[in-house]
């Protein structure tokens, strides 16, 4: 069993997709141990990308990222990690193939509906900045 983390961005949340986005996920075999809407701060939204502070497109990210409400999960089910990532498509939904997520419902790279984890690893860095041991279960 593994855990990733799972956000549900802005664009998403308001076009009122999160049912049919947590659907996608609960129908291929994940589960959602935690989950929580909140409207990210400045400071909240820099923190978590802050892997990508030297990158062009960071003040673009930070300000989408804090533009509404997320809704942030913990999914966990057998390769969690790789699952998720398969069922979210590319990065750029222009390029995510059918059928998964982004395709779906983002309309760009920056607005593209969700984010995941890309490792095993910052999946429990991920996790650890949102919920607190007793929020998982
Ligand atoms: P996410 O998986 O949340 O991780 C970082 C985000 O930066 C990414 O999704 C995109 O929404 C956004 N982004 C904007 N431009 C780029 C880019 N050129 N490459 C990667 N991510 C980008």
């Amino acid at each position: 069993m593994q855990q990733t983390l799972s956000i549900i961005k802005p664009d998403a949340v308001k076009k009122n997709v999160v049912g049919k986005i947590i659907d996608r996920f609960e129908s291929n075999g994940l589960r959602i141990v935690a989950c929580k809407r909140l409207w990210l701060s400045k400071a909240d939204a820099k923190a978590f990308y802050a892997v990508h502070s030297q990158r062009p497109f960071f003040n673009d990210l930070v300000d989408f990222m804090v533009s509404g409400p997320v809704v942030v999960m913990v999914l966990e089910g057998e390769n969690a990690v790789l699952k998720n990532r398969e069922l979210m498509g590319a990065t750029n939904p222009k390029e995510a193939e059918k059928g998964t997520i982004r395709a779906d419902f983002a309309d760009s790279i920056d607005a593209n509906a969700v984010h995941g984890s890309d490792s095993i690893e910052n999946a429990k860095i991920e996790i650890d900045f949102f919920f607190a041991k007793r929020e998982i279960c």
